[in-house]
Formats: structure tokens, sequence, C-alpha cells
């Protein structure tokens, strides 16, 4: 049967052979070329054409399918760098199971001076990787679990096995949140959104400067680790949250547009105790046409 779940493990095995080819250097024969990764928007346009779940599954699907179409989207980067974050992604160890490391879309460094390189080469080589590991590691012995998206699984993060619930929460949580994370920064980033994505925010937090202030607030609030985000609901409706650890929005029915980390493993090696001057660079690193993809895949679907 064709659905949202089967369609996440043929993005995610997409990831997989990208890794892999990174890591042979082309001498492949399945041979994906980074032009040919971007086709996972086929596959979402298929899952679009789908009808056979209901409006809210078909509206977090699309958002968590989203960010990793998004992931492959070469924005503002040059074939160099998209190959140059590749090759550091497929550097660390191999990861057995269902879900893979998506590799940045950018140079470990490309987001320099606002985030440095040996933060971005922990946290997204050693983290999130770690994330990646774990949730594989629960999932190995629940093969009836095993053919579900990140997204899916953290919907129904309470019909999962309790052996393993909190674990699926934690590192599948940590795995959709840092996707997303990588997928809506890259170099040369920052600036404002436009188009519906403006209209939308102005509409609802009265300017930009008003929702850059309210997401910083919620992200700074946010006591101990956890992550601040704009999200947009079921009715089609922005907003910003706050939440703690690794719990996802889309635990409750929200679709997480832009999130911000502010686990101090983001930011401690560069801004120390200084969680402000984290989230004001932050700022700068923000891929808003990939926020904006997000948002309209959404908002339309
Ligand atoms: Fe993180």
């Amino acid at each position: 049967m064709y659905n949202a779940q089967r369609l996440s493990i043929k993005v995610h095995s997409q990831t997989s052979s990208a890794a892999a080819q990174v890591q042979l250097m082309g001498s492949t024969s399945k041979g994906y070329t980074l032009m040919e990764q971007c086709r996972v928007s086929s596959l979402w346009n298929a899952m679009k054409s789908t009808s056979h779940r209901t409006n809210r599954r078909r509206f977090l699907g699309a958002l968590g399918a989203g960010s990793l179409v998004a992931a492959f989207i070469p924005w503002k980067t040059t074939f160099a760098q998209v190959q140059a974050g590749a090759i550091n992604a497929a550097s660390t160890e191999p990861i057995d199971g269902v879900f893979a490391l998506p590799p940045l879309p950018y140079n470990y460094a490309a987001l320099e001076p606002h985030i440095d390189t040996l933060t971005m080469s922990i946290h997204h080589g050693a983290h999130h990787h770690s994330y990646v590991r774990n949730l594989n590691t629960a999932l190995a012995g629940y093969p009836d679990v095993q053919g579900r998206s990140v997204v899916d699984l953290l919907y129904h993060i309470n019909d999962i096995p309790e052996a393993i619930r909190t674990t699926v929460r934690h590192n599948g949580g940590g795995h959709l949140n840092h996707s997303i994370f990588w997928a809506t920064m890259g170099p040369g980033g920052g600036g404002q959104p436009v188009g519906t994505l403006a209209t939308a925010i102005n509409a609802t937090f009265g300017s930009f400067e008003s929702f850059q202030q309210q997401l910083s607030d919620a992200a700074s609030r946010q006591f101990g680790s956890g992550w601040g985000w704009l999200v947009l609901d079921g009715n089609g409706n922005l907003a910003i949250v706050a939440r703690p650890n690794q719990d996802s929005p889309v635990m409750d029915g929200l679709a997480p547009l832009v999130g911000v980390d502010v686990w101090e493993h983001a930011y401690y090696l560069k801004y120390q105790n200084k969680r402000g001057d984290y989230l004001s660079a932050w700022w700068n690193t923000i891929n808003w046409e990939a926020v904006a993809l997000r948002y309209d895949q959404a908002r339309n679907f």
C-alpha cells in the first residue's frame, strides 16, 4: 500500500544513497547525482496526490517530507559547497537502521561567523548522528513501527510501545528537529521573507520586527534545553511556541516551519552563557526561501 510512511522510507533511502555515493567518490554503480537527489520533490508531489489519509496526517506528513526535500535544494550554494557538506556528513561512522543522518546542504564552515565551524561539526556529526543511531537502535526490536516516518512516530507517540516511547520521543524528535534546523539555515542567510509568508507574518505579529522579538523571547525564556519555533496550526494560523528537550511541535499537531535550537551544544563553544547573542546571530543564518517553501507546502496541502 502506498502511503506517507512508505514515502518517508523512500526519501530516507535516497538520503542513504547520497551519502554512500559521496563516500565512494562516484564509484558506486547506483550513481545518484546531486541533481537526481532533488527528484525527491517528485515523491512529494506523488504524496500530495494520494487520498488515503486524513487532512491532519497529510498536513504533518507534508512538513516531515518537506524538511528532507528542502535539505537537497542547493539554495545560494555552489555545487562544491554542497558536496563538501555531504562529505563532512559522510565522514561519520555508518548508521545501521531505518533512518539516516541527512547530509548538510552546505559546509560546516558555511555559517561563519554566526555559527562556528567546530560547533556545526560536533552538532551535526556527533549530536544529530547520535539521535539517529539511538532511534534506529530503539526501533530495531519493533518491526511493527519500523516502517513509519519520524513525523508519524512522533504524532502518535502515545501509541509507541512503552518500552521505547521515551527513547523515540527524545531521539526521533532530535532527528526531525535537527533535520529542519539544517534545512532552514544557509550561507548568506538572514534578511526578511517575502511573498505570502511575509504577508502572513505581518498580519499575525504586526511586523517582522515584532515577530523576531517574540520568537527570540520565546527561545530565550525556554528553561534549560529546548527549541523556539514558528509553526502553522491545522487552521492555517501562524504561531510561536517553545518546547523543552527534543519535543517536536508535531506531537501537538503543529507544523514546524523554522526553529532555533537553544540546547547549550548549539552555541556554548562560541557564545558560552550568552544565549541572547547566539539568538541574535542565528537570525543571520535563516534561509527564508526554504522556510517559505515549507510554509507553502503546509498551507496548500
Ligand atoms: Fe541540537
